[in-house]
């Protein structure tokens, strides 16, 4: 029983350990998504849009990328609707239902046109396609100092929410294993 149990939550914290969430900043700079191209998300992985300024949308297309319509065969393709409030933040969760890739964009007046545009690609889909996942930023606006952390950063950022979680773990671990013992 105590065994099971042990098994049981090092999957869960096995599973838990290797999520990431990534940044996506929305406006910074101008009317960009920064970065605009994600490769390699797994399941568990999460997208967190962010309002840095501007009017702007997350809303997802249908291929290819640049595509400035919303999609009509995806559910809930609006997944913020055009707001100005700086600070929102949304969640685009990474689930085994999420497409290989997924295509959004800005609906606000000409934003996507002008290159207002993202691409989320899972690991699966990323060798196919785009040889680099290049996370560089676009910057239409001549660059800025305050580029938003970059994935791998974020990574090592979350650690301190993961050893957190370990902790808590660990010490649900030692009550259960002093019960069934
Ligand atoms: C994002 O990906 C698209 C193709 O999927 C590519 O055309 C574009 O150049 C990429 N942007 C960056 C900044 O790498
Ligand atoms: C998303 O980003 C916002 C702004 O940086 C932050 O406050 C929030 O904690 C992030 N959410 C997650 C799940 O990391
Ligand atoms: C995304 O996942 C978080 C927990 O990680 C949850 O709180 C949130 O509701 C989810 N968002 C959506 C849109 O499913
Ligand atoms: C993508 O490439 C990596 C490294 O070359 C490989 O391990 C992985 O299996 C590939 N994935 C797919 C779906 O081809």
């Amino acid at each position: 029983m105590a065994r099971l149990l042990l098994a049981l939550l090092l999957v869960s914290f096995a599973t838990f350990a290797y999520t990431t969430v990534y940044p996506v900043m929305v406006g910074q700079g101008g009317n960009t998504f920064t970065p605009q191209n994600i490769t390699n998300l797994k399941v568990g992985d999460s997208v967190n849009f962010t309002w840095v300024n501007g009017m702007h949308s997350v809303t997802l297309s249908d291929a290819p990328a640049g595509t400035c319509v919303q999609s009509t065969s995806i559910q809930n393709s609006e997944i913020q609707a055009p707001t100005n409030v700086v600070g929102t933040s949304v969640l685009f969760n990474i689930t085994s239902s999420t497409p290989p890739t997924v295509w959004y964009f800005c609906r606000v007046l000409q934003h996507c046109q002008g290159g207002m545009w993202g691409v989320l690609k899972l690991e699966s889909a990323s060798n196919s396609t785009n040889p680099s996942p290049s996370s560089a930023p676009k910057s239409p606006n001549g660059g800025s100092s305050s580029q938003p952390a970059t994935p791998e950063k974020t990574s090592s950022a979350n650690k301190g929410e993961i050893s957190g979680a370990l902790i808590i773990g660990s010490g649900l671990l030692m009550y259960f294993a002093g019960l069934f013992l």
